[in-house]
């Protein structure tokens, strides 16, 4: 039903795309994401945070991937993005997901050694595989945060994923999650990224990937969103991180924006429609293309059928 993440990223790797994630809340963010793998042939990484399994429910999201991926013809993986509790985890493995990642970049090296290597050996008896981080990723979410970027060591990088047996890693290079990614000029560290990825077998992975994109920016703000100074990973940013080795790349900014700026746009252009379906409809249709703008950034969109 849903497709195994490490195949699909091991693949990607040898032919030189990425594949993208993007964090899911509801059914029309899935139904969004979902229509554009579709549309485009690309296998997709739908993927849960600890904030949206308390927003919506592990059930409730686990039913609408799994539906989502019994109606398609594209691969799809189910995902939980920054484990932290190991009890959601161990829930996210026995539900069925296809992978989880155990974040303990906010951890001294050896203590997130210790519970990445946990992980990994409860993960791999149900065949499910494991992301993890080393260095930190900036910015704030909800239940996602850390003040500084500090840059992935490749030699620590190596070390941790000979010790941990995880299966990708999230490395940091210069992202940040959230709207406000760069202060001044937007850049990666791919100088840091190709010593990452010769000293590194598995997959590396790119989080606080969202480009922000002006188009999606100026309509959220022209309904009256206040988005001051923000500021994306461009996408030739992101075409040099894949090339260089990046496999997954993350994306939930973007989508809420999208999402936000569609909501704001329909209720203040009809102020007497009042039905959801209404209302949310263009921001499902606004997702829908966010992720094929990001499906060909990736180039993943050729053809991947299940199978
Ligand atoms: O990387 C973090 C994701 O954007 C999830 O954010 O914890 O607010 O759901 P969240
Ligand atoms: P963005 O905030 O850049 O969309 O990053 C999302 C992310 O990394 C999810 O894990
Ligand atoms: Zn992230």
């Amino acid at each position: 039903m849903f497709a195994d993440t490490k195949r699909l990223l091991e693949k990607a790797r040898r032919q030189g795309y990425a594949v993208g994630h993007f964090n899911i809340n509801n059914m029309e963010i899935v139904q969004g994401i979902v229509q554009a793998a579709e549309n485009l042939k690309s296998p997709v990484i739908l993927s849960t945070s600890e904030g949206a399994l308390k927003y919506a429910g592990m059930n409730f999201l686990y039913e609408l991937a799994k539906t989502a991926a019994s109606l398609s013809t594209v691969p799809i993986v189910l995902h939980l993005d920054h484990g932290k509790d190991l009890t959601i985890i161990k829930q996210a493995i026995q539900i069925g997901y296809s992978s989880v990642m155990f974040d303990g970049s906010h951890l001294p090296f050896e203590k997130n050694v210790t519970m990445t290597r946990k992980v990994v050996k409860m993960a791999h008896k149900q065949g499910v595989s494991v992301e993890a981080e080393l260095g930190t990723i900036g910015g704030a979410e909800d239940t996602v945060h850390s003040r500084t970027i500090v840059y992935t060591d490749p030699l620590k990088a190596q070390e941790f994923v000979r010790r941990t047996g995880c299966d990708f890693l999230a490395v940091a290079i210069g992202t940040s999650h959230g709207a406000y990614k760069f202060k001044g000029k937007a850049f990666l560290n791919i100088d840091l990224l190709k010593e990452i990825a010769m000293k590194v077998s598995v997959p590396l992975v790119l989080h606080g990937a969202s480009g922000v994109p002006h188009n999606i920016v100026s309509m959220a703000k022209k309904f009256g969103a206040k988005l001051k100074d923000v500021q994306g990973v461009p996408d030739a940013e992101i075409r040099k991180a894949v090339h260089n080795g990046i496999c997954k790349v993350n994306t939930d900014t973007d989508l809420r924006i999208a999402f936000d700026a569609a909501v704001r746009g329909f209720v203040m252009k009809n102020p007497s429609d009042f039905d959801p379906r209404h209302v949310l409809g263009p921001a499902r249709d606004s997702i829908t293309k966010v992720v094929e703008h990001r499906i060909k950034v990736l180039g993943s969109g050729i053809k991947h059928t299940k199978g």
